[in-house]
């Protein structure tokens, strides 16, 4: 046979160069994703935004190297925590990225192998850079299928709706949308916000571009499993036998922690590598009785208005229910005093001992996973989503932006693990809608839905050994075949 020089043959190597797009939503899964990758002896470069590094949770291990691309964010100055981040931040960063990027490519760092990009969705100029210099780019999506297939979809929604949508779109009762593989029909304010006329011009554009080029990719990689949206993955198969690209779409989700998927509880060793603040976190839930505390967080980007987390109080104090609360603290308040001042007054010594709050980065996989948390609060971000599912966790979904009108939808219509919060027409869900929605889930509905979510979370564990496994393991087939 035909044995290869050293030099030739390590230069044949497959390496995957991952770039997450830098906000904590997206670095945590594409995190796993290069763990799996570089279990299966694919070599496996994690690239990061620079003021991004040392905010990755230090529960994320990553035996791989890492390259952190320099960026002008100065985190002193600009007091960035792992839970503040405003997306015209992110924005910046993102052109900052692309060319420290493009200098990385340009030194010779990886000349000792064949590299490939698996970027995220929302980076289109890495498509641009494969092109130029003639490498393949697999796409990462860290969202739903839903939203993978609204985005695929795109020119055809066009030819349905005017995009960007009008406020007076938005209202429109008797407008519905077809997106291929969706069981229903969808409201224009299901659509994603960056298709919005209030959306920034920039950020539309990226968002618009950014889902024309998916056609145009090696692969997609979906942070979803098949069953958990069957429909969806079945119209996105039979496009791609369609489409002369033939862009192939692998869902290898959820990516979690891989002990989180599969053990009950958040193993001893886990738990130690949680900032210090854990312990308190533990020991108040230890305190509560069984599936009875509802945790609220809704991620790591948005800010609720100061009138949304009223509102939430004062449901929160009518339902009578426990609960544990993080409360994302405004970009221009950084002492736990003023942000205490956020909430109602008095609000905390009528609820002393039936809640808990904070306003620091809380260990979220360690809190669903206590026998405690019984429903989560949340702005349905597909991480915390695929969490709650592989806890078996009921859901309040009160969506804030982005793609996550299209997860409630997932969750309440399709799963039918949750309950939605409807807002008014000022954009903000009322304290008695609230207090309506927190006694269904953790009242009278909580039974049917926590057997529904517990379902969900079997289908979980099943896919992590077997559809995503098996789509995962052709992925790397793809990948060290040089069929690209
Ligand atoms: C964003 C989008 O909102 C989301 O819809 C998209 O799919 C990914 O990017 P984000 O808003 O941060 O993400 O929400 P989410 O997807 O839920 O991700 C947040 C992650 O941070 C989760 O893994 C969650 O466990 C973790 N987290 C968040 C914490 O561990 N502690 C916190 O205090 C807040």
């Amino acid at each position: 046979c035909y044995a290869m020089a050293p030099s030739e043959q390590q230069a044949s190597y497959p390496h995957a160069l991952v770039l997450p797009f830098p906000a904590q939503g997206h670095i945590i899964p594409a995190l796993q994703l290069a763990n799996k990758l570089l279990s299966q002896g694919i070599r496996t470069t994690f690239i990061c935004a620079q003021h991004r590094i040392n905010l990755i949770p230090t529960t994320l291990r990553f035996t791989g190297r890492v390259v952190a691309l320099p960026d002008k964010v100065d985190l002193e100055k600009e007091k960035v925590d792992a839970g503040v981040q405003s997306l015209c931040r992110s924005a910046d960063t993102v052109e900052d990225m692309r060319d420290s990027f493009q200098q990385l490519l340009n030194s010779d760092q990886f000349s000792d192998s064949r590299i490939f990009l698996i970027s995220d969705f929302l980076l289109p100029w890495t498509a641009d850079i494969a092109i130029k210099i003639n490498i393949p780019r697999y796409v990462f999506f860290p969202s739903s299928a839903t939203a993978l297939s609204v985005s695929m979809y795109l020119p055809s929604l066009m030819a349905q709706i005017h995009i960007p949508l009008r406020s007076s779109d938005l209202h429109q009762c008797s407008t519905f949308i077809h997106v291929p593989g969706l069981p229903k029909l969808l409201a224009p304010s299901d659509l994603p916000s960056a298709f919005r006329e209030d959306c920034p011009a920039e950020s539309r554009n990226t968002c618009v571009k950014s889902c024309l080029l998916l056609r145009e990719a090696s692969a997609i990689v979906v942070n979803s499993f098949s069953e958990l949206e069957r429909p969806c993955f079945r119209a996105l198969q039979n496009d791609q036998r369609l489409n002369s690209n033939q862009t192939k779409i692998y869902s290898v989700g959820p990516l979690l922690q891989l002990d989180y998927i599969n053990c009950p509880e958040f193993n001893s060793e886990e738990r130690e590598h949680h900032p210090v603040e854990e312990p308190s976190y533990t020991k108040w839930l230890d305190t509560q009785s069984s599936a009875s505390v509802l945790y609220i967080s809704f991620g790591s980007i948005a800010q609720l208005s100061v009138h949304q987390i009223h509102e939430i109080a004062h449901g929160l104090e009518k339902s009578t229910h426990p609960f544990l609360w993080v409360i994302r603290q405004p970009e221009n308040c950084s002492e736990s005093t003023a942000a205490y001042s956020l909430l109602p007054d008095g609000f905390q010594i009528r609820t002393k001992g039936r809640g808990f709050i904070t306003f620091t980065w809380a260990p979220q996989l360690l809190i669903l996973s206590h026998p405690s948390t019984g429903g989560f609060f949340t702005h349905c971000g597909w991480n915390s989503i695929l969490e709650s599912i592989c806890r078996g966790i009921p859901v309040l979904a009160l969506p804030q932006f982005g793609e996550q009108d299209l997860n409630c939808r997932v969750v309440v219509d399709e799963l039918q693990i949750g309950v939605e919060v409807e807002k008014g027409e000022d954009g903000v869900a009322g304290r008695e809608e609230i207090e309506r929605a927190v006694r269904l889930v953790m009242g009278e509905k909580g039974a049917e839905l926590r057997k529904k979510a517990s379902e969900w979370m079997d289908a979980a564990r099943m896919a992590s050994v077997g559809s995503s496994a098996a789509n995962f393991k052709s992925l790397c087939n793809k990948i060290t075949s040089y069929a690209y």
